[in-house]
């Protein structure tokens, strides 16, 4: 049972989905088996829309993994584009590292080790789109960070925002995630509430904020 959305709406809205890159499905297929918390395919579909329709060449991501997104995103922007991820774990920077070489992509994808929080301090350049996919309660830290980063009419989605349904719904929340939904539901205000952006709140995979820096 999916807290968020009927698994039968999911299921459907996932198989509208063409599969374009054979390889890149093998990857996701043994992501998925290996149970890494990847994007959910229907938000890789909205990703991809928003970067055609902001015609995005660089994006800035917290939370590599094993670089899946990444490597999504990329293919995207036919490879031409720029991004710069980071993940703090050791193990999952140097599979990271790995699959970025074996798609041949080493030059469209910088990965910085270490944690988000201080990388984002040393990073130049500006960005078309953020991804913020990384620790939850640290999303407005990253945010503000990004948003220094951002280009006019720049975009940032935030991840699982939607947090199992435990952010709408006190009913559902576990006791060991009271910080975490406390911090993600300011979060949301936050970006929500504040007349510089534009914020829309998705139920799409587990929550996607969608926010326009206006
Ligand atoms: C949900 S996964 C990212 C998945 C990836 N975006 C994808 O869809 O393929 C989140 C990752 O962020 C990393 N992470 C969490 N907090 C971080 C931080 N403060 N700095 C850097 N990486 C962090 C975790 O180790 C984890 O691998």
């Amino acid at each position: 049972m999916d807290n968020i959305n009927r698994e039968y709406i999911d299921s459907y809205i996932k198989n509208l989905i063409p599969d374009e890159n054979e390889k890149l499905e093998v990857f996701r297929k043994e992501c998925e088996e290996r149970a890494l918390p990847i994007i959910h395919k229907e938000v890789g579909q909205l990703i991809k829309l928003f970067i055609n329709q902001v015609n995005a060449k660089s994006i800035i991501e917290v939370g590599t993994n094993v670089g899946y997104s990444s490597i999504f995103m990329s293919h995207v922007m036919n490879n031409q584009g720029k991004i710069v991820t980071m993940e703090r774990s050791e193990k999952f920077y140097h599979e990271a590292l790995k699959n970025i070489k074996s798609f041949g992509l080493e030059k469209n994808i910088d990965v910085h080790f270490g944690d988000a929080v201080e990388i984002l301090d040393n990073i130049g350049g500006t960005f078309d789109i953020a991804f913020i996919d990384a620790a939850k309660s640290y999303y407005k830290t990253f945010f503000d960070k990004c948003c220094q980063k951002m280009k006019s009419g720049g975009i940032i989605l935030s991840d699982n925002v939607l947090y199992q349904g435990m952010i709408a719904t006190d009913d559902l929340v576990v006791r060991r995630k009271k910080t975490l939904v406390r911090n993600l539901r300011t979060y949301l205000e936050y970006i929500s509430h504040d007349d510089r952006y534009i914020t829309s709140v998705l139920p799409l995979g587990d929550g996607l904020a969608v926010t326009l820096i206006k």
